[in-house]
């Protein structure tokens, strides 16, 4: 059978995901908002062989562990069903983005995975479809099968048939600096999965977070839909600030957040006070992404610059959807 090569980009929430109602089918707690990223992205070449008797991971020119093996299996398998096939997989994947670090690699990986994966085996589907597959490998990645503006919509049933993500709008129509702040590219101790299900195990303030995140959506929405964008990064930072307070209510406590974390926010603050519109979020990581508008990406850019804890900066816009690139190479 042929080799396919997807690449998907990674996404970063302006209302996040937090919290899973079903671990096994990836059902969230809640809906969710994101912007894919031009910057940052994962090329996956995915071929499927009757010689094989399991999936074979290589992830970024190694072999993957047999955990990050277990997780590729899992949207395979749903492949493989569809088709009636039990048939395996070589996969090699490479994240033009840190692994592990908060940058979303899941997010990127598990879409372009699922685009290059049932292509390769013979299926032809539609976003939506595919993005019930990425979801069913990290749900994050439900929402980098689109460029631009991305809602994941929950769903109401438990088989997760109605959970996937839609467009909102185009990478073009709002086009958004967003500056990706490198402060730390080390892999995190704990990782968004098991972060999310302690917290709503155990965390003292996630019925806070349940009972605040329909208000933050819905003024999400509309900013986005008016072009508002003071609107917008007050409700996103205002979001981002409760997701990590949610951890600190968790049993044991934990955090994403190292000083370097909190002295942008402080900087970002800072900026704002003088007039120029920035905000900040953070994902399950210590890197914070600040958003502007590209009026003001220059001098938000040249602030953080300058600090001694930044490593690096990379200015994204809004990106695009998968894509399949021409094979370069058979794998197997
Ligand atoms: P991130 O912030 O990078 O999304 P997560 O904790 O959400 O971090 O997910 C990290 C996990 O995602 C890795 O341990 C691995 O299992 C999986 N992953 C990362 N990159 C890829 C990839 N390119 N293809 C498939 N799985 C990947
Ligand atoms: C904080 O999608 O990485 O980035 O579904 O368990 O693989 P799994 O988790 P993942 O969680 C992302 C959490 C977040 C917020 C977000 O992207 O919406
Ligand atoms: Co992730």
């Amino acid at each position: 059978m042929e080799a396919v090569t997807a690449r998907a980009h990674t996404n970063i929430a302006l209302i996040k995901y937090w919290g899973k109602r079903n671990e096994e089918l990836i059902l969230p707690m809640n809906n969710s908002i994101s912007i894919t990223l031009d910057k940052f992205y994962t090329t996956t070449t995915v071929q499927f062989c009757s010689c094989l008797n399991e999936d074979m991971f290589l992830l970024n020119g190694n072999i993957a562990s047999k955990e990050e093996t277990e997780k590729i299996s899992r949207p395979l398998n749903i492949i493989r069903k569809l088709v009636g096939r039990n048939i395996f997989a070589v996969v090699d994947s490479i994240n033009d983005v840190p692994t592990s670090a908060g940058f979303a690699s899941s997010a990127s990986g598990f879409a372009a995975l699922a685009a290059a994966a049932t292509k390769a085996i013979g299926l032809d589907l539609d976003s939506r479809e595919l993005s019930q597959i990425a979801r069913q490998g990290s749900g994050s990645a439900c929402r980098s099968i689109y460029g631009g503006f991305v809602e994941w919509h929950k769903g109401e049933k438990e088989d997760g048939t109605d959970s996937y993500a839609e467009q909102l709008l185009h990478p073009n129509e709002w086009k958004l600096s967003i500056l990706s702040v490198l402060l730390e590219s080390k892999p995190k101790k704990i990782l968004s999965r098991e972060g999310m299900k302690r917290t709503v195990q155990t965390s003292v303030f996630y019925s806070g977070w349940l009972e605040t995140i329909d208000q933050d959506l819905s003024i999400a929405r509309h900013a986005i839909n008016e072009r508002d964008f003071e609107k917008l990064g007050t409700v996103l930072e205002k979001n981002a600030l409760k997701m990590h307070a949610t951890t600190l209510g968790a049993n044991p406590p934990f955090m994403y957040w190292q000083g370097a974390t909190i002295e942008i926010m402080n900087v970002i603050q800072e900026l704002r006070a003088k007039g120029i519109e920035a905000y900040f979020t953070i994902d399950a990581g210590p890197n914070v992404k600040v958003i502007c508008e590209s009026k003001n990406e220059e001098i938000v850019y040249k602030t953080l610059q300058g600090l001694p804890m930044v490593k690096d900066i990379h200015t994204c816009q809004p990106g695009p959807g998968i894509s399949y690139l021409a094979n370069k190479k058979k794998i197997h």
